[in-house]
């Protein structure tokens, strides 16, 4: 008695710095017991709350009632649950669905469980014809993510960036998805993603293109590796021209060699691939007078053919902005449409992640909102498969000057782009 009385209390006042230190033993020791309890116990009232209790035939009852002579009728049957896996920061569980039920009663229900059960979040999937996956993560992944930075070149295009809400690598692999929109509220950081984007490419065999035209604030930091870089309007009209041609004169000498994109070509004869980051669209779009209007539109039909052609020719976007709605011009919602990869920051108006999001899931834009203020780096992935959330690792400026100064000998020149001497 005296025994377990020292070590609970022992255990209770070193508790907050064990689990500090040991986030993971402390969930399987202490964590996850608890909560697997509760997860057994309320697991019938909870599926008859939620509405996913079947209530055996009305004909059973009266003949058990009659049987049974006034004995409670037979219970609800609830869907059967498998086993309560623990994983490192919370649980795994698969379901299967009675009849008449499909998995988005269980979607719906992911609430309320995450309420009843006490955890962060719960998320549900479907895992097989007839079985849904629960998959609880017991405290916010994303408050302290523990995947490490990236270091050295590691595959041509694909950049580690963050890590998932499931505890993987964000992992941007341009060559599946060569287009990339960016969107958030003032300060939810856009930029940050940028810079690990850029300090990820930095050691590559790539070419980096900056237009950044709030004055070249934010992408001037890794000047030393960008193969161009425009800082304003008229600069930015210039240089995606230039890139225009560069893919025109990419496409013609993919038809002479008969292939269908750049990955055919024979290694030495293949061009570098260049990334086209845009910093704040709204400043090429937004538009006081008539001839802004002109460079505007200039702009915007420019990158929509960078996108449309540059996929298969080695020229990928990366567009941020703070809102991508179509008050800013015509050309954004064609743009938009061609941008696949999309990464939703807190937003300020719901209109803005509905736009980055689409309205593939209401859910994704749910959790877009619910992002707060001091979860900068925090944000909403949306591809073709589904939505997940993600944070970005804080890359500092100082860090990305200092890996663009590191890898500024790598700079390809593409003499093409300097549009600063036209
Ligand atoms: N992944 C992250 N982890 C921790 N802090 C972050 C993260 N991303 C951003 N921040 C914090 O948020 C601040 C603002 O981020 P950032 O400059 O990237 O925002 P932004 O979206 O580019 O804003 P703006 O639209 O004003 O350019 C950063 O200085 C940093 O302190
Ligand atoms: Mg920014």
């Amino acid at each position: 008695m005296v025994v377990a009385a020292v070590l609970a209390s022992g255990l209770l006042l070193a508790g907050p710095a064990l689990r500090r230190r040991y986030p993971v033993a402390w969930w399987l020791l202490c964590g996850f017991p608890v909560v697997a309890f509760r997860v057994v116990h309320t697991w019938r009232p909870l599926m008859a709350g939620c509405g996913l209790a079947v209530s055996r035939r009305p004909a059973l009852t009266v003949v058990s009632g009659l049987v049974g002579k006034g004995a409670p009728p037979p219970q609800p049957r609830v869907p059967r649950r498998g086993l309560i896996r623990p994983t490192a920061g919370g649980f795994v569980l698969l379901v299967r669905l009675l009849p008449g039920q499909v998995p988005e009663h269980f979607v719906k229900a992911a609430p309320a469980m995450a309420e009843n059960w006490q955890v962060h979040a719960v998320r549900v999937t479907s895992w097989k014809p007839g079985i849904v996956r629960i998959v609880a993560s017991a405290a916010d992944p994303l408050t302290d993510p523990r995947i490490p930075k990236q270091r050295g070149p590691g595959h041509l295009l694909r950049v580690t960036v963050g890590a998932l809400e499931t505890g993987a690598a964000w992992v941007v692999d341009l060559r599946r998805i060569p287009h990339w929109l960016i969107v958030g509220a003032t300060r939810s950081g856009k930029s940050t993603l940028i810079n690990a984007l850029v300090a990820g490419l930095a050691p590559q065999a790539v070419a980096l293109v900056g237009i950044d035209c709030k004055g070249g604030m934010e992408l001037s930091l890794y000047e030393p590796r960008l193969s161009a870089l425009a800082t304003n309007r008229e600069q930015a009209v210039r240089l995606l021209a230039a890139l225009v041609d560069l893919t025109l004169d990419r496409m013609t000498l993919c038809r002479v060699a008969r292939v269908r994109n750049i990955w055919g070509l024979a290694d030495k004869e293949r061009p570098v691939p260049v990334v086209v980051i845009v910093d704040e669209i709204a400043e090429l779009f937004l538009v006081a007078s008539r001839s802004e209007k002109d460079e505007a539109h200039a702009a915007g039909t420019a990158l929509i053919r960078l996108a449309q052609l540059g996929a298969a020719l080695g020229v990928f976007l990366v567009v941020a902005g703070q809102r991508v709605g179509s008050d800013l011009g015509p050309g954004v919602t064609a743009l938009r449409a061609q941008l696949g990869g999309r990464v939703c920051h807190r937003v300020a108006d719901p209109g803005t992640a509905e736009m980055a999001l689409g309205d593939l899931n209401p859910d994704a834009l749910k959790a877009a909102q619910a992002i707060a203020p001091e979860q900068a780096g925090t944000a909403v992935l949306a591809s073709g498969d589904g939505w997940e959330r993600a944070r970005s690792h804080l890359i500092t400026e100082a860090e990305a000057e200092a890996v663009a100064a590191e890898y500024a000998h790598l700079t390809p020149v593409l003499s093409e782009l300097h549009v600063e001497a036209l």
